[in-house]
């Protein structure tokens, strides 16, 4: 049986995105959806790590991937490197070491002095300055895999947290030397895992920074779906990126937009109270905002209301994109909010089925890897095969 998580081969592993699904699931997923190889058209709206985009890519299939998060990009085109790629890049880091830093006004790393990041700035500019989409992503991936190496001390127990420096007495010493050491090291292990058996096509799949709540896709274009939402669990993907996009120059303000943007984000946002919810969400919403815990009838309340907003708003914009007939594979988690159940799944099937979607398949999971999320060690992943009939 095919899961979305447990058969992460090692070979697939190098990439690493929190909650991300197989190369296995989605080559099962696209060859199940009997799409024609030549003109069929697939989108994952909450692309990630591209892991939906790369397999089309292939197996030769056309795709497009969007996700709102712009550090998604650099993971999504890493993804996709083959030879030439690693090739290309593996001579811009021979020339690394000379560099120099006359005149470079250095930039702020975040976590490191800016006396030891000056080489690195330069660095980071003139990779940034690529005109090649594939090369500037590939060598930012490399760079910061490379960077985040030397964040050790930053992490917690949560795989999804990075602390900040509190003052200028917590910033660490950037290593330079070991930094170019280990990308150099890095492209040659990203070549045996992940691309020694690739075969190069001229087509790339269609890599954009977007809304699930917008998609800037045309209606009725898509023959197939294949995708992993944001899950209920306040999961903060603006902060597991944190390193990404500080690279990318994203100040405060900017990383605050995204991570209010972001569905299922911890921060909490502007109410559509007029909204009409089906009766499973509605009645869900109301066990939350009178459970008797601290924070539920307010904070939490919040949060779950405008994640249930967004995704009803995704699910009319995925309807909206698919064609008539195509297919839409989703995985979905189940969870806790305190003695409470988020049945996801059962929460979306009926919003697909409102919709005129028909679920031609539903498996279960017991979910690899989230057991650090207080409570619910025990997640049940769901994956939903569906056809829009209309
Ligand atoms: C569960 S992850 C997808 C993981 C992906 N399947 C993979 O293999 O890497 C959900 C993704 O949704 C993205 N996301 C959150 N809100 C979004 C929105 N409004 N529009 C598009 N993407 C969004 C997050 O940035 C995150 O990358």
């Amino acid at each position: 049986m095919v899961t979305p998580s447990t058969k992460i081969k090692k070979q697939e592993s190098s990439i690493n995105y929190y909650a991300g699904f197989s190369h296995t699931f989605v080559e099962h997923a696209i060859k199940s959806s009997n799409i024609n190889e030549k003109t069929a058209l697939i989108l994952d709206p909450w692309n990630g790590s591209g892991m939906t985009t790369s397999v089309a890519y292939d197996l030769g299939y056309k795709s497009i991937g969007i996700d709102i998060n712009e550090a998604t990009l650099i993971y999504s085109y890493a993804r996709l490197a083959d030879y030439s790629v690693l090739e290309e890049s593996l001579k811009y880091v021979s020339t690394w070491k000379d560099i120099g830093i006359k005149s470079v006004s250095p930039f702020d790393f975040l976590w490191f002095t800016k006396e030891s990041t000056q080489k690195l700035s330069v660095i980071r500019n003139k990779i940034l300055a690529l005109r090649k989409p594939i090369i500037r992503n590939f060598l930012s991936y490399i760079a910061i895999k490379a960077f985040r190496k030397q964040l050790i001390d930053y992490f917690s127990s949560n795989p999804t947290w990075i602390k900040r420096p509190k003052n200028d007495d917590d910033l660490s010493k950037f290593n330079f030397e070991e930094w170019i050491e280990e990308c150099r090291s890095s492209i040659n292990h990203f070549y045996e895992q992940n691309c020694s058996k690739r075969v190069s096509r001229s087509v790339l799949p269609l890599l954009r920074t977007g809304s699930s709540l917008a998609l800037p896709i045309r209606s009725g274009s898509i023959d197939c779906i294949i995708t992993s939402p944001p899950y209920c669990t306040r999961i903060d993907y603006a902060v597991m990126t944190l390193p990404e996009l500080v690279w990318l120059g994203y100040d405060n303000n900017k990383f605050n937009v995204l991570r209010r943007n972001l569905i299922g984000t911890p921060t909490v946002r502007i109410l559509y109270n007029s909204f009409k919810f089906s009766s499973r969400i509605k009645n869900l919403l109301h066990r939350i905002k009178s459970h008797n815990s601290k924070a539920s009838a307010s904070y939490y309340y919040k949060t779950f209301h405008d994640y249930f907003y967004n995704m009803e708003k995704s699910f009319d914009e995925i309807d909206r994109v698919l064609k008539s007939k195509g297919a839409l594979h989703i995985v979905l988690q189940d969870s806790m909010f305190k003695d409470i159940d988020v049945n996801l799944s059962k929460i979306f099937s009926e919003s697909l089925e409102n919709r005129g979607f028909t679920i031609l398949d539903e498996s279960r999971f017991m979910a690899a890897g989230f057991n650090y999320i207080k409570g619910n060690a025990n997640i049940n992943e769901v994956v939903f095969k569906c056809q829009k009939m209309l």
